[in-house]
């Protein structure tokens, strides 16, 4: 593939991106909003070097890593900045990805912002246990910082860098995959559109339309649904607790987690068929009063509910994560339970990954790290479904309330909470294996 395609590029030594050549215009930059964003792309197919569909943590992250490198994306969202900037999400940063977002100069506000957390506590038959993550794993440490934060803070790095985010682009399809100049089609500010690019990344989540684009035959999935769901809530109160507490209960699992001096985020498991109307704020304190009490008489800080939500729980892999010209990174690929804190920070490791295939490719003419991008990702992505798959089932309330089953996730717990070995596994999966 190398030979051929570098053949298409000449080299801009100026700035180290290699320009696309083809017989398609260029996208002009810079564009620094959303308006301008589409004014290229009303007249005619425009072209791109990686066409990214979808601005979460992936495609945004992506797009970021490749203009770092010279290389050119347009990302197509297909809602507003607005809802992008106020989807409540995932909260914990591991080591890695922080690092990362240091490194490429959009963590300043996350260091500002961000709490630094060393430990966490597992709570079961009424007793804390700490598990001492920095000290088991040489230092290293979570940041508990609000996902829409992070995406804020990548889309203003974007758009200040000139970067082409279109907002509000809807119907995406994907043509061409299997050939040299994939193409996505869109609607965007009233009219149909197209990108010709040398690569599509799918970034779209796990509703999105690059998965399917996928033909049926050309991959397998692995799915498992849980019976039980998480009920978020934000709460206007001061912390709990200094760290993040997970606690297994006879009524089920809950998690005491934050977001700010004033701003609290606690989670418990429900029935994910259940509706938040069904939970007025005080039968909603009653459930964590209960299910976080201590033999010593803890009781979390109350305030009142800004926001709850649901969402339900499953494991999902796609194998492979490419078809042709197509690249799947985050959740587009892949879905973890959020117990392990894991989901945000597996789309961070895909695209950074993919950032280097894509460089080495661009940079170097070479195709290796792109064709080995899949297998690579994979191996990071089972171990993050094992860990994922492992603190849910040690942590929540299964149907049938087996007792033999309850013995066993106490004797875990532990164990967990006593052997250093198993300590230290908990907690090096916990603040993130090194990147590939
Ligand atoms: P997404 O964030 O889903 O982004 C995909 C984007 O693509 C969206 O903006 C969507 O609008 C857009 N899109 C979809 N379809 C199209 C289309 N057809 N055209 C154009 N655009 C499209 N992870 C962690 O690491 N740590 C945590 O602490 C954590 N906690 C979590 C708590 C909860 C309650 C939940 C629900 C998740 C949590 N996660 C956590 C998981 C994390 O939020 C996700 O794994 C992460 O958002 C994945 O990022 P992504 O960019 O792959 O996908
Ligand atoms: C948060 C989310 C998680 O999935 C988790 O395991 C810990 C914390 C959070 O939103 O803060």
């Amino acid at each position: 593939m190398a030979a051929d395609f570098a053949a298409n590029y000449r080299v801009n030594l100026r700035n180290r991106a290699l320009v696309a050549c083809g017989s398609a215009r260029r996208l002009r930059l810079p564009i620094n909003n959303e308006r301008a964003a589409s004014a290229p792309l009303r007249r005619d197919p425009v072209r791109t070097q990686v066409g990214i569909v979808g601005a979460g943590p992936a495609g945004l992250l992506l797009s970021h890593l490749l203009h770092l490198e010279g290389i050119e994306s347009v990302v197509l969202e297909n809602r507003s900045r607005a809802a992008v900037e106020a989807t409540l999400r995932a909260g914990v940063l591991e080591q890695g990805t922080v690092d990362l977002l240091k490194a490429t100069g959009v963590g300043e506000r996350m260091q500002r912002e961000g709490a630094v957390h060393h430990g966490i506590e597992l709570r079961f038959a009424g007793r804390g246990h700490r598990i001492d993550l920095s000290g088991l794993t040489g230092g290293k440490a979570i940041t508990v910082y609000a996902q829409h934060e992070v995406l804020k803070d990548l889309i203003a790095a974007r758009l200040a860098a000139g970067g082409a985010l279109l907002f509000e682009a809807r119907d995406a399809s994907l043509c061409d995959l299997d050939q040299k100049t994939p193409s996505i089609r869109f609607d965007h500010d009233g009219g149909s559109r197209e990108l010709a690019c040398d690569f599509v990344a799918g970034c779209d989540g796990f509703h999105g339309v690059c998965r399917p684009s996928m033909p049926e035959s050309a991959r397998i999935e692995f799915t498992r649904t849980y019976p039980f769901g998480w009920f978020g809530i934000l709460t206007q109160a001061p912390p709990s607790s200094p760290e993040l507490i997970y606690t297994h209960h006879p009524r089920g699992f809950a998690l005491v987690s934050t977001r700010s001096p004033d701003i609290q985020r606690l989670y418990f498991q429900c029935d994910p068929h259940d509706d938040v109307d069904n939970w007025p704020a005080e039968r909603i304190w009653e459930e964590f009063r209960v299910r976080l009490a201590t033999l010593d008489g803890w009781a979390p800080c109350e305030g009142p509910v800004l926001q709850k939500n649901i969402v339900a729980m499953r494991s999902f892999v796609c194998e492979p994560m490419q078809c042709g010209r197509l690249f799947l990174a985050g959740d587009a690929a892949h879905i973890v339970p959020p117990t392990g804190a894991k989901g945000l920070n597996l789309a961070v490791a895909d695209v950074w990954l993919l950032s280097r295939a894509l460089t080495a490719f661009y940079r170097d003419g070479r195709s290796d790290l792109l064709e080995h991008y899949s297998e690579t990702a994979l191996t990071r992505v089972w171990r993050a479904e094992h860990f994922s798959w492992w603190m849910t089932s040690m942590l929540h309330l299964f149907p049938g309330n087996d007792p033999f089953q309850v013995r066993l996730q106490l004797a875990e717990l532990g164990y967990v909470t006593s052997s250093l070995p198993k300590a230290t596994t908990l907690a090096e999966n916990y603040v993130g294996l090194p990147f590939a």
